[in-house]
């Protein structure tokens, strides 16, 4: 029976697999193992799309290749280049990261999950990146993709422990990297949110929900994803948000500092004074803008 078991695992791996290497998305931080720069990659991917990422990550990775590069960088300079990205915290993390990096671990990122964790900015989802896409460890990478690729192949929704467990269960000992790409590219081009392509999916044969879809059309069978763990609610609208209005007054900052009366203006809410100096007073309070005199600049 645990014979039976393995063999029907060994043959889901080698169809995932063998799917993979003649679909897979050529990529710039897969011609990589370097670890900062996967740190990088994933960091940027964390909520941005891979085609917006791409020319960020190979200016980046030109400019800032090591910790200590990034470390020593000025973040005025690292938040301009991370213009036009969006939740610029990010950069405001990974330096900080850099800066532990270099100062307590010799320059090298941590393997150790633990350690990885106490990075800011670097969560569940990004530690395990880190230890599978730089460090080949055998351990599941789960993030909105995976969650959902997981719940519909149970069949069922999944508690986060539960999308952990199977995820890590699943791994191809030795094949962590591959195997992790391969169910982010299933996530990305096949089993997507909203439009999932059963018909083409070589995880037709043991996911539960491809076979009820195909069966049925659809025929409103629920999606197990939904509200399921690790998958998680559409981003709140852009227009008009706090986040747009960040990004605005982040980008009128970009090559030189403004003066703060004028920060109304730049975030588009000059009829909403008070809105305005409350988003400057949280920019400052993060650490992403600095207020000298009557002037604030990035960094
Ligand atoms: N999204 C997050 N990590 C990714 C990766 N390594 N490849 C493609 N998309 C990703």
């Amino acid at each position: 029976m645990r014979h039976a078991k393995s063999d029907a695992r060994g043959s889901r791996h080698a169809e995932l697999i063998g799917w993979w290497r003649a679909e897979r998305r050529d990529l710039p931080w897969r011609h990589t193992r370097d670890p900062w720069l996967v740190l990088v990659s994933e960091v940027m991917l964390q909520q941005t799309q891979v085609d917006r990422v791409l020319p960020y990550f190979e200016a980046f990775a030109e400019r800032w290749p090591t910790p200590e590069h990034f470390a020593a960088a000025e973040l005025a300079d690292l938040l301009a280049a991370w213009q036009g990205l969006g939740y610029p915290r990010r950069a405001r993390n990974l330096w900080q990261a850099a800066a532990i990096i270099t100062e307590r671990h010799g320059g090298g990122v941590p393997t150790d999950l633990d350690d990885l964790l106490a990075l800011p900015g670097v969560g569940r989802y990004t530690a395990r990146a880190v230890q599978a896409f730089a460090f080949g460890i055998d351990t599941g990478v789960v993030d909105t993709n995976v969650g959902r690729i997981l719940a519909r192949w149970q069949g069922r929704r999944l508690s986060p422990r539960e999308v952990q467990r199977i995820a890590d269960d699943l791994v191809p000992e030795g094949e962590s990297w591959a195997w992790n790409q391969a169910m982010m590219d299933l996530g990305a081009q096949v089993c997507t949110k909203r439009d999932p392509n059963c018909a083409r999916c070589p995880a037709q044969r043991w996911c539960a929900w491809g076979s009820v879809v195909l069966d049925s059309e659809f025929s409103g069978q629920p999606d197990p994803a939904d509200r399921s763990a690790g998958v998680s609610a559409r981003q709140a609208p852009f227009e008009g948000s706090d986040r747009q209005a960040r990004g605005r007054l982040l980008a009128a900052m970009s090559t030189s500092d403004i003066e703060r009366a004028g920060a109304a203006d730049a975030m588009h809410l000059e009829r909403d004074e008070a809105r305005a100096q409350r988003l400057v007073e949280e920019l400052i309070a993060e650490g992403l803008i600095t207020a000298v005199g009557d002037r604030i600049r990035l960094g």
